[in-house]
């Protein structure tokens, strides 16, 4: 398989597993790369930039091929720069930026070689992307899984706008979790994609609670909701009372202050590290619908590219018939 993708990442299949904060760690990041993707780790979950330096290390003994570090560089008040120097330090081939202005990121990338993908949700946010050096853009829709953008436009719709917009490669973000997905994603002109919410119903996301994985096993395309809405900053998490309980708190017309203590990194850990459902919440997406075990990576992948051959041989049959 060969996109732009594949050649700016240097990857077999244009498959790039999206930051998941407090879930992607060397584990996930090797396995998404030894299948063919792009693994990820995601920088603002650890500690400190030397945690980031032992994790960067783990991924390279347990793979030889390129992976990521992710910043989510909106949502933590943590300064990041030695973060990134870090990874520049360690020889990371791929940053990807989601979040706040991108922008000083990029330029402290200046001169390196290192590939920027930056996680936007609009086509102005992907026009600015592209003006400040991205190589390329995920484009996330509102179905997906965690931080969305304000203006709920769905992957459908928003990845031919981005792809008409842009000359940079765009990847497909929200909403993917199978062949299908993946075809649709590339008919709508899109040259990758990134997945998360289906990469933590993994063996290798080692980190997700058992009970957090079986709400997605569970979960129908019904069963998530948008918190955070009335902040201004929308985020899609699989429905558990912890997120009923921020909904109603938003209905009643609670502000930052009340929400803080609910809506919180350590509510979202409540949930995702130990299981409790009554006080926490974790992102998810609506592919939870279609999302009905836990493989390895690498069966994952296997599933989803016969899945993407057996559709490409479906539709030129149909268009042979026709
Ligand atoms: C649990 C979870 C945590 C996430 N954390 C991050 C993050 O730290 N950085 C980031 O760039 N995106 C993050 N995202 C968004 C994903 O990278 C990706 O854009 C999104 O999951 C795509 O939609 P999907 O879930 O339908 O595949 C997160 C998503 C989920 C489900």
């Amino acid at each position: 398989m060969k996109t732009r993708v594949t050649e700016l990442l240097n990857i077999r299949y244009p498959v790039v597993q999206g930051g998941l904060a407090y879930l992607a760690y060397a584990e996930l990041a090797s396995a998404v790369s030894n299948a063919g993707g792009l693994g990820q780790i995601t920088a603002m979950s650890l500690p400190s930039p030397e945690a980031l330096r032992e994790e960067i290390r783990k991924v390279k003994a347990w793979t030889d091929k390129p992976f990521g570090v992710n910043f989510a560089i909106g949502q933590h008040n943590r300064p990041y720069e030695h973060m990134l120097d870090v990874a520049l330090e360690e020889g990371v081939k791929v940053v990807s930026i989601t979040g706040g202005n991108p922008e000083p990121l990029i330029r402290r990338m200046d001169g390196h070689d290192i590939k920027k993908l930056v996680l936007v949700a609009s086509v102005r946010q992907a026009q600015k992307a592209e003006a400040i050096g991205a190589d390329a853009v995920m484009a996330v829709g509102q179905e997906g899984g965690g931080h969305l953008g304000r203006d709920d436009i769905g992957t459908f719709v928003l990845i031919p706008r981005v792809v008409d917009s842009v000359s940079i490669p765009v990847l497909a973000s929200g909403g993917i979790g199978d062949g299908r997905g993946f075809l649709a994603a590339l008919a709508l002109g899109a040259e990758g994609v990134e997945m998360g919410t289906r990469f933590i119903a993994t063996q290798e996301c080692v980190h997700a609670h058992p009970a957090y994985k079986e709400a997605l096993l569970k979960g129908t395309e019904q069963d998530t909701s948008v918190i955070k809405r009335t902040l201004g900053a929308p985020a899609r998490v699989v429905r558990t009372e912890g997120s009923d309980e921020i909904l109603r708190m938003e209905a009643e017309g609670a502000g930052y202050e009340q929400l803080k203590p609910y809506i919180s990194g350590e509510r979202n850990r409540t949930f995702i590290y130990e299981g409790n459902p009554q006080k926490g919440f974790g992102w998810a997406g609506q592919v939870i619908g279609l999302i009905e075990d836990v493989p390895t990576v690498q069966q994952l992948f296997d599933r989803m590219f016969t899945q993407t051959e057996e559709t490409l041989r479906r539709l030129q049959a149909s268009t042979e018939q026709a």
